[in-house]
């Protein structure tokens, strides 16, 4: 059973195996986390992402972590759902993101892991309802995977992931 934890932070910064970039489907970089990322990690990323592009959403793609810091040995890309009012499938998809997350991060032999509130940002996704799925999704998902860290970038996502992660 994978330890759970939420910690507010930048995702590049984190101790962990493979973080998670919330990408659209090129893999190419954009902004918010997947821009930071990608600065982060160097122009290798995009080169790599589109070498394995497209990726549709609620999948996700690995490849290396290039430029980041250590232990960091691997970008996990997947794609959110695009918030349309609740009404079409986007829920699925989102829990897809954080299950198939998982199972390439089993496939890479992955041991903690950090995934930011993918979907939350652009994408437009309510906090509180992504944070519900988030919470159950992890939870429910057979993993190797021994630490998943929710990383939340602003105070508001971090009440609101530790909040569902208590109930
Ligand atoms: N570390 C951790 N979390 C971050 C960081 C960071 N450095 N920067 C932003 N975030 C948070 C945001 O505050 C938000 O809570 O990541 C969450 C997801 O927001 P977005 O990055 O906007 O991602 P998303 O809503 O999934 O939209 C994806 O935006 O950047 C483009 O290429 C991306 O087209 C894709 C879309």
């Amino acid at each position: 059973m994978a330890l759970i934890e939420v910690v507010q932070g930048d995702i590049t910064r984190q101790d962990v195996d493979a973080i998670v970039a919330a990408a659209n489907t090129s893999l190419m970089g954009g902004g918010g986390v997947d821009g930071a990322i990608h600065r982060a990690a160097g122009r290798r990323l995009a080169e790599a992402g589109a070498a394995i592009g497209p990726c549709r959403p609620g999948d996700a793609m690995a490849t290396p972590a290039f430029d980041l810091d250590p232990p960091i040995t691997h970008v996990i890309h997947t794609v959110g759902p695009v918030w349309n009012g609740g009404q079409h499938g986007e829920g699925e998809v989102l829990a897809s993101c954080y299950r198939r997350c998982l199972e390439v991060a089993d496939e890479l032999g992955v041991r903690t892991i950090a995934i930011p509130a993918v979907s939350t940002g652009v994408y437009g996704f309510p906090a509180q309802r992504a944070a519900r799925i988030a919470v159950a999704t992890v939870r429910s998902s057979p993993t190797s995977v021994e630490v998943i860290r929710l990383i939340a970038f602003d105070r508001e996502t971090y009440d609101v992931l530790t909040a569902v992660l208590g109930e």
